[in-house]
């Protein structure tokens, strides 16, 4: 595998600052806004890109959000406005908490905060579009959660991880956050991601605190798990990393960005399946249930063959100490752990630990979440297989658009497709929507169809002829959102170019 080098350089989150606008009050920024100030639209162009639609867009955004901040705060506090991108993965799912490669790319639709220090410790947010209700509470060094499930936590989350970081609360004082987003919420988009990072940016923008972006992601990545989430980084390294134009191939531990470009003359359609996949119910044990899945799969893959090396707890560190490739790897995987699910005695068995003991340890999360047995048992053989053929075709992919041949949108389009059979049958991440979403897409011409992030849910991802691509976007309307009626709603289906990572339109 190609690894290539930690960059500083590569992602300059100090140079979007320095192209944002000085601080000013929301006052001044709606006069700027009626005036259509120039530099204003110019901050905006280097966020969004340099459509007028994009800047219109952009403006009215900022227009709602100085007028929320001023109605509930107040015109004349000095602010700041910063802003974080959902993401969408085109390829690599469910590998980067095994420590595998993953290739997603930042999107348009993002969150933005409009923040000012506060003349205490409180942190108080209020969001423009009223689907959350204001939160308030007190920044300190450990900063106890709001109920399971609560919204609130996403900002708490953001602020403990900073805090944890630095080891103290000690020089920081409180904010007053207005915050509104456009990323749909609950859709494999990564809205909660997007949502976290601005509101982590606004707290190192008011502070005129800076860190390096691949840190800045790192520590995004582990303040996830306060609302007990044991993911990976992709979604934190995508909002923070995006490049405007490129979609990234990411490798972990430690984390590195390689800018890639999609094929030539392709759009990536992203089309919503309307089930909801929400991070706090039913997906996150889900979810928590296929890392455990992985954590006993590495561990048994160990037992039978051990190396002298220590033991490994990802399956990256185990593919490392196998040095044979990921071919053999799979092989391995196949011959060594059995197709029926696996059982908490036979496991105990196998790993000479009491079942109590590994209810403790493999079966907990980081996050402390303690993942009960299946009905139907652990199933390990389908989970490893998923998670090192996937890495075997993020390689592949990232290989076709190194290489960019002729073919390259076929050969791409051809991986994202063997990547969702594998997601729905190894790993049972789909779900019948989406599974009619990914026909409907390629009956209406996709070169690759497949779901994207999480899964429970959510979207799929598609990559389509550009030219064909409104086409498209209409035959997948009669195809699903027609016969389901659904093609009422706005927001089913949006096509995203790779755009800009995190940044500060006003420092
Ligand atoms: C969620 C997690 C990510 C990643 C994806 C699946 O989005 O937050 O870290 O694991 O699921 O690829």
């Amino acid at each position: 595998m190609t690894q290539p080098r930690r960059n500083k350089q590569l992602h300059p989150l100090r140079k979007r600052c320095n192209n944002a606008l000085p601080r000013m009050t929301p006052r001044e920024l709606l006069h700027r806004l009626s005036s259509g100030q120039a530099s204003l639209r110019a901050a905006c162009a280097n966020a969004y890109g340099h459509h007028p639609d994009l800047i219109e867009t952009a403006c009215t955004r900022l227009w709602a959000l100085a007028r929320h901040y001023a109605d509930t705060f107040s015109p004349d506090d000095s602010i700041v406005v910063v802003r974080a991108p959902g993401r969408v993965n085109l390829i690599g799912e469910h590998t980067d908490y095994n420590g595998l490669p993953v290739m997603p790319m930042a999107i348009s639709r993002d969150v933005l905060v409009m923040a000012s220090r506060a003349a205490d410790m409180s942190v108080s947010i209020s969001n423009v579009e009223g689907m959350f209700e204001p939160r308030a509470f007190l920044l300190e060094r450990h900063i106890p959660p709001f109920a399971p499930g609560d919204w609130g936590n996403y900002v708490k989350s953001a602020m403990q991880g900073l805090i944890d970081h630095w080891g103290s609360a000690d020089g920081l004082s409180g904010l007053r956050m207005a915050i509104s987003g456009n990323v749909p919420v609950a859709s494999g988009l990564s809205s909660s991601a997007a949502f976290t990072i601005a509101c982590a940016l606004a707290l190192l923008t008011v502070h005129k605190r800076a860190l390096d972006p691949l840190q800045f992601a790192d520590v995004m990545a582990q303040s996830d798990h306060y609302v007990g989430m044991a993911s990976g980084g992709m979604d934190q390294a995508a909002s923070i990393l995006g490049r405007a134009g490129a979609c990234l191939k990411i490798d972990f531990f430690p984390l590195r960005v390689q800018p890639v470009q999609l094929p030539p003359g392709t759009a990536i359609v992203v089309c919503h399946s309307r089930v909801k996949a929400a991070k706090a119910g039913n997906a996150r044990d889900e979810y928590n249930r296929r890392v455990v899945e992985c954590r006993l799969a590495t561990a048994v893959l160990h037992a039978a063959a051990p190396s002298s090396a220590r033991e490994p707890q990802l399956l990256s560190q185990w593919l490392a100490w196998d040095t044979s490739g990921l071919d053999d790897a799979v092989a391995r995987i196949n011959a060594t752990l059995h197709p029926e699910p696996y059982r908490l005695p036979e496991l105990a068995r196998i790993l000479s630990l009491s079942e109590e003991k590994l209810r403790a340890t493999l079966c907990t999360t980081k996050t402390g979440i303690r993942c009960s047995e299946p009905p139907n048992g652990f199933h390990l053989l389908k989970r490893a297989r998923h998670v090192i053929t996937e890495t075997r075709r993020v390689e592949a992919a990232l290989a076709v658009l190194t290489a960019m041949p002729p073919d390259a949108a076929r050969r791409f389009g051809e991986l994202m497709n063997q990547s969702h059979v594998s997601c729905r049958d190894d790993y049972a991440i789909s779900c019948p929507e989406l599974e009619e979403l990914v026909s409907a897409a390629r009956d209406a011409g996709a070169y690759g169809a497949r779901l994207t992030g999480a899964g429970f849910g959510g979207c799929t991802v598609n990559l389509v002829p550009a030219d064909a691509a409104p086409q498209f976007i209409q035959a997948v309307n009669r195809a699903y959102y027609a016969p389901h009626q659904l093609d009422h709603l706005p927001d089913n289906q949006f096509i995203f170019a790779p755009a800009s990572g995190a940044g500060v339109l006003v420092a």
